[in-house]
């Protein structure tokens, strides 16, 4: 199958992987070339993971990257699109705006995806032609090792799309999950919650950072605490995903710690900035605690 990926970032670029991986041609679409030699090495860099573990070899590691290709334009990039998933940035101007364009350029067959967080399906899907073959496709943060896609269907979306995504996502050996166009859908809908609360913890001075991710972690079994999960995801990400919850649902419950709001504001975004609850080092793997929340 042929498909175009929108946005060469964390999520982005892991998308482009999997379906690469699993013999699909991708076209990987950013508005910037080094946003795309970013995406591009990262990929690199995840299958050399892979090679090292002995679950690749270092064929499949090439046949992988000669599958993807690259655009800076999304007329050229999806003029033979089957399926194009959009991973931009979790802002819905801009959303709105890529699925108009989409719509003009994708061919009248192609299955118009986002792998939008929390932002309504439907609404995404009244600005094109063609609301019925548009769907939401939420993949997790590492896409390469998390099983889940979140399949989400609009007002709109046909049966005859629903399974065809379905499929596609268990043949690239994930495992899809139906579930309804609600704010957060599921996923994000219980994940987010917990994150803010984990901060709002923080904030009244429950705890320290180690302190709730350890208990998190030793006393619940989570595989990372949810302040260090909060700078994987991106507190930006965090933080416009909490916006949706709670325009969407109209409950004061999902309301953004005002730590969150701050953090944000002084671009501490987690992982990617360098820095969030925890101070990040390339090339080292030690969680420290950032200088702001040390005792
Ligand atoms: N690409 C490919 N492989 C990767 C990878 C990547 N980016 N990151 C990790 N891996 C692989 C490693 O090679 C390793 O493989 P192996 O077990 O076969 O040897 C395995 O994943 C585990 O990695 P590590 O040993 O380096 O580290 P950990 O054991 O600490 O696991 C983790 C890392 C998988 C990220 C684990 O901590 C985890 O599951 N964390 C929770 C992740 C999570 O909750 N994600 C969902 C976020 S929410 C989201 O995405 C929704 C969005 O809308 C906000």
């Amino acid at each position: 199958m042929q498909i175009s990926v929108i946005g060469a970032g964390q999520m982005g670029n892991g998308i482009a992987h999997v379906f690469a991986q699993s013999g699909h041609g991708v076209t990987l679409i950013d508005v910037s070339e080094a946003g795309l030699d970013k995406g591009l090495a990262t990929i690199a860099k995840n299958l050399d993971r892979q090679v090292t573990k002995g679950s690749l070899t270092a064929d499949q590691k090439a046949e992988t990257l000669a599958r993807v290709t690259t655009s800076t334009e999304i007329a050229a990039g999806v003029k033979n699109a089957e399926l194009v998933v959009e991973a931009a940035t979790e802002n819905v101007d801009l959303k709105l705006k890529i699925f108009k364009d989409l719509d003009l350029h994708a061919p009248a067959a192609c299955i118009l995806a986002t792998n939008t967080s929390s932002i309504s399906i439907t609404r995404i899907a009244a600005v094109t032609k063609r609301p019925g073959q548009v769907i939401g496709m939420h993949f997790m943060n590492p896409v390469p090792v998390m099983k889940l896609v979140e399949v989400i269907r609009g007002y709109d979306t046909t049966d005859a799309v629903t399974k065809a995504v379905a499929d596609l996502s268990a043949s690239i050996g994930k495992v899809p999950v139906l579930v309804n166009d609600y704010a957060g859908f599921v996923a994000n809908r219980i994940l987010m919650p917990m994150i803010n609360e984990a901060i709002e913890t923080l904030f009244q001075g429950v705890g320290g950072v180690a302190e709730i991710d350890t208990i998190m972690k030793l006393g619940m079994a989570h595989p990372m605490g949810p302040l260090q999960l909060a700078d994987l995801v991106g507190l930006d990400t965090c933080l416009a995903i909490l916006r949706v919850l709670h325009e969407g649902l109209g409950n004061p419950k999902y309301a953004p710690c005002p730590l969150l709001v701050q953090m944000v504001a002084a671009g501490k975004l987690g992982m990617k900035s360098g820095e969030g609850f925890y101070a990040y080092t390339a090339g080292s793997k030690d969680l420290i605690v950032a200088p702001a929340f040390r005792k």
